[in-house]
């Protein structure tokens, strides 16, 4: 099976890639590099032993979509493309609506011009808004916050519609909890430009002295520590959920919908604690106001996954903190350019 991989430079993009070579697929990447560096496909040739190939496209460039699905006989797509920072959004909403939503579109249109019939969509739990309670199961009420998480939505939205307009059509959503962690090469992992917004690349840039202390946002919420509370999930764990998709759903017509999180929550001072553990830093860091936005918590049901795909994140909150680490500390730059 041939597999397009909209924004397989990036960070989840590229751990999928290698987890799709591994399962014998093959893995067509496209991307625009606004938020990756082509070095990663060098590592990922480092670390499998093969060639992937590479198109350097925006996912709003329909003829040249059209034209890629089809030289390469595309039978799949995974959609990873689009913009991610929540607060970015907030400043920027036409990049992240043209960008997520139109870009989706747009891609949506040329498969079907192409005759491809199969996607995987990257969504979030930013769609459950803030929960009533935890954990979270995929018939939970969706709402949205900002305009990254209204993106999603929207396009889970108009991928719905779409799909119970082409039957035929296989379609699935997934719901990532918290990604983190690395490949356990240390060859591949996030590798954020400017200040982190998210906990872990944070946490691990001060670890390798990059930055001074972490700001922990609030610890007065009504969790155990007073910290806010996230199923943090391995990116290699999350990678092969979206093997298990192909595998299971992918090939089947209908709408397809699931979590995928390992359905624990952990705090943020749990997360220092396990990365002082795999890293032997202590990192240093000072209670700061809540972030506006955040919630006290938020863990995945993640039983749907196993029953329907036969898939579970499998990797401990140990291996997710030591391959972070490895990467981070053999590569405190990130990638070369
Ligand atoms: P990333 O920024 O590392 O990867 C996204 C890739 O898409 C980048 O390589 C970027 O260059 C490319 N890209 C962006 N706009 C493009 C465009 N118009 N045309 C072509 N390529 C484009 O992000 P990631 O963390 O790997 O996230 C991948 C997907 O998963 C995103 O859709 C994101 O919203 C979603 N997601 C991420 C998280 C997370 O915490 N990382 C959580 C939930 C959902
Ligand atoms: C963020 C996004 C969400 C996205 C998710 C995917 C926001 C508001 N939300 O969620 O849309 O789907 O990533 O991974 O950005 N924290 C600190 N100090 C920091 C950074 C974070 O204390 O410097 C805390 C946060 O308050 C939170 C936890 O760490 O309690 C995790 O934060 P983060 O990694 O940004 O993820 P989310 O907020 O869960």
């Amino acid at each position: 099976m041939k597999v397009l991989v909209t924004g397989g430079m990036g960070y989840i993009g590229s751990h999928t890639c290698i987890q799709l070579l591994e399962a014998g697929f093959t893995p067509v990447i496209f991307d625009n590099l606004y938020n990756s560096k082509a070095t990663v496909n060098e590592r990922i040739r480092l670390v499998t032993g093969q060639t992937v190939e590479f198109i350097q496209g925006d996912i709003r460039d329909k003829a040249l979509l059209v034209k890629t699905l089809e030289q390469h006989n595309i039978d799949a797509v995974i959609h990873f493309a689009g913009l991610k920072a929540v607060g970015e959004s907030v400043e920027k909403p036409l990049e992240y609506y043209d960008n997520n939503v139109n870009g989706t579109l747009v891609l949506v249109d040329a498969m079907r011009d192409a005759g491809v019939t199969r996607l995987v969509f990257s969504s979030s739990a930013t769609v459950y808004g803030d929960p009533h309670t935890v954990p979270i199961t995929e018939d939970f009420p969706t709402s949205a916050t900002n305009p990254y998480g209204r993106s999603k939505l929207m396009v889970e939205e108009c991928l719905t519609d779409f799909q119970l307009a082409n039957p035929d059509w296989s379609i699935t959503l997934l719901r990532y909890f918290n990604p983190v962690g690395s490949h356990p090469s240390g060859q591949l992992g996030e590798d954020p430009q400017g200040i982190p917004n998210n906990l872990m690349p944070f946490v691990s840039q001060v670890a390798v002295g990059r930055r001074e202390y972490l700001s922990v946002f609030g610890d007065d919420y009504p969790t155990p520590d007073g910290t806010g509370v996230r199923d943090y999930i391995h990116v290699m764990d999350l990678a092969d959920g979206h093997i298990a998709a192909l595998q299971r759903v992918g090939i089947q017509s209908g709408l397809h919908i699931f979590n995928l999180g390992t359905g624990n929550g952990s705090s943020v001072l749990d997360m220092v604690k396990a990365f002082e553990q795999a890293s032997g830093k202590s990192i240093a860091y000072k209670i700061a106001p809540r972030r506006p936005g955040d919630i006290a918590e938020c863990w995945a049901d993640p039983a749907k996954a196993y029953a329907e795909l036969g898939w579970k994140a499998t990797r401990t909150l140990q291996q997710m903190t030591e391959d972070t680490w490895r990467w981070q500390s053999e590569n405190p730059k990130g990638y070369p350019e």
